[in-house]
């Protein structure tokens, strides 16, 4: 049975503020995008996941929108957008949007309308409140403040609304069908521009408890932590794949589904009608030892393989440190990306990881996002020099560290460094549908590393990594030679058993 794209891809986030700056703002833009598929390409990607676009007052960096079905002009155009698609379709490159249906800006139109008036035929579109004793309607607090509450009164209309975030960003109600039906058809704006799909905001929040009731107050805080994971979400994750499904082509949502426990994000691909595809943070938050990541890996296999839900791995996003700067060493972060690219599921890169970028160091002065997440949003470097591929105006957050060394033309030129690393696994991913698509079984091997077997049919690699600064000895049935190593020594040659320190590497059968 063929099987749909999104199974097989190895998808690339791409924060747009932060990838190449063209048109002298100082934040990157789609023209910056669409400048540099040649390196998408190289590279081996098969889709682009665009963090929003979308018009914003970027209270929260494009995650308050003021309009879903538009560009915001700091990016650039519909139109643009319109070419950026054709150019990476006709690479082959497939593209994902970002959509945030929990809330929007407080600038959007319809909140706009919401709060003008309790009579409002928006009115209902929000969540709007009286408050209680004074105070706010219940103790639910905002993710990005423990201590303030996740509602703010509104003067005018004498009621609180709740917003899971910042005040900018108002939570939509999604027991209203009109919502839904609004919201719907911001897909369908997208989908019928030929978008592959879409990576869904914190799409477990969607449903919220009716009676809006105090949570325990060790799970108040963090909107993200505590009113999560209603029941009735799955509900409407299950309408918004059937606004998916009246297209064709396999159009995809990967559901951003941050809830800490790999039993609660499986539950959110249903009976194969919620998401395709949802992220499993608990691997991204593991600690670089490999009894940690046995265990996450453990339960992936127990919660997922059950209902044949297709896993993601990911180790870097805009919302948390680089793994290059967790992990502490390139060495490190090579290593890891070996295991990124050859566990069973689908792998999400963040650009920059396959520089081996480490987090910007940011001034206070410099500091602008309300999560403190500067770090991992730095600008990429392209080039050597003053700019580094950029415009000469200062971008939005500095560099990150050795720009000079850590941009995309100086990596290109030695085939030693992390980039060609990455494509090198990329390209053998693509060339085996045992790492594409096959089993996974663990092997034994000693504490401190890991190692597995993949195959799918008779297509099998073996891959062994070692979390430690040690040497070890992983002698193997058979003979084996090296497809891929992380340090880039030994390619082509017979597996000899010793695993060097920080050494990950993957291995086919030999001969014929
Ligand atoms: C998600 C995004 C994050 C954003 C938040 C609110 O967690 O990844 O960047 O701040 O949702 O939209």
């Amino acid at each position: 049975m063929e099987q749909p794209w999104w199974r097989s891809a190895v998808v690339c986030q791409i924060y747009p503020r932060s990838f190449c700056d063209t048109d002298g703002d100082g934040v990157g833009d789609l023209a910056g995008v669409r400048a540099h598929l040649d390196h998408l390409e190289w590279l081996g990607i098969d889709a682009i996941w665009l963090s929003p676009i979308f018009p914003s007052p970027m209270a929260d960096f494009g995650y308050d929108v003021a309009d879903y079905c538009d560009v915001d002009p700091l990016f650039g155009s519909l139109e643009e957008f319109d070419q950026l698609l054709e150019d990476c379709h006709g690479r082959g490159i497939r593209v994902v949007l970002d959509w945030v249906p929990n809330h929007s800006s407080d600038q959007h139109p319809w909140f706009v309308e919401s709060r003008s008036a309790l009579t409002s035929e928006k009115r209902d579109w929000y969540v709007w409140r009286d408050g209680r004793d004074g105070g706010p309607p219940n103790n639910w607090r905002s993710a990005f403040d423990p201590e303030a509450p996740a509602w703010t009164f509104d003067e005018a209309t004498g009621q609180w609304y709740l917003h899971l975030f910042t005040p900018e960003q108002p939570d939509l109600e999604w027991a209203n069908p009109d919502v839904r039906t609004a919201m719907h058809d911001t897909l369908r704006f997208w989908l019928d521009r030929g978008v592959d799909g879409f990576r869904m905001d914190v799409i477990h929040l969607l449903g919220k408890d009716a009676d809006l009731a105090d949570l325990p107050a060790d799970q108040a805080s963090g909107g993200v932590v505590g009113s999560n994971d209603h029941p009735s979400s799955h509900e409407l994750i299950r309408g918004i794949r059937k606004v998916l499904e009246e297209y064709p082509g396999d159009r995809m949502s990967v559901g951003e589904v941050y809830l800490l426990s790999t039993a609660k994000v499986a539950a959110y691909y249903g009976n194969g009608d919620e998401l395709h595809l949802a992220f499993n943070f608990p691997p991204l938050y593991a600690p670089g030892n490999a009894a940690a990541w046995r265990k996450r890996v453990d339960r992936v296999v127990e919660e997922l393989a059950s209902r044949d839900a297709w896993p993601t791995w990911v180790l870097s996003n805009h919302d948390n440190p680089r793994h290059r700067t967790r992990y502490g060493s390139e060495a490190r972060a090579r290593a890891a990306a070996v295991l990124l690219l050859t566990l069973r599921g689908a792998p999400f890169l963040y650009a920059g990881e396959e520089l081996g970028l480490e987090d910007a160091v940011i001034p206070p002065e410099r500091a602008v996002d309300p999560g403190g997440r500067d770090g991992c949003r730095a600008p990429i470097p392209w080039e050597p020099g003053n700019d580094h591929g950029w415009t000469a105006a200062e971008p939005w957050l500095p560099w990150p560290p050795e720009p000079d060394a850590r941009n995309v033309t100086t990596l290109r030129e030695d085939p030693a460094s992390i980039l060609h690393l990455y494509q090198r696994l990329l390209a053998a991913r693509r060339a085996s549908p045992a790492l594409q698509l096959g089993s996974w079984d663990a092997l034994l091997s000693p504490p401190g590393t890991l190692a597995y077997e993949r195959a799918d049919g008779g297509d099998r690699r073996r891959v062994l990594v070692n979390f430690t600064p040690d040497d070890h000895v992983v002698p193997l049935d058979g003979e084996w030679t090296v497809e891929v190593a992380a340090d880039g020594t030994a390619e082509g040659e017979a597996w000899t058993g010793a695993l060097d320190p920080d050494a990950a590497v993957v291995l086919r059968p030999s001969g014929p």
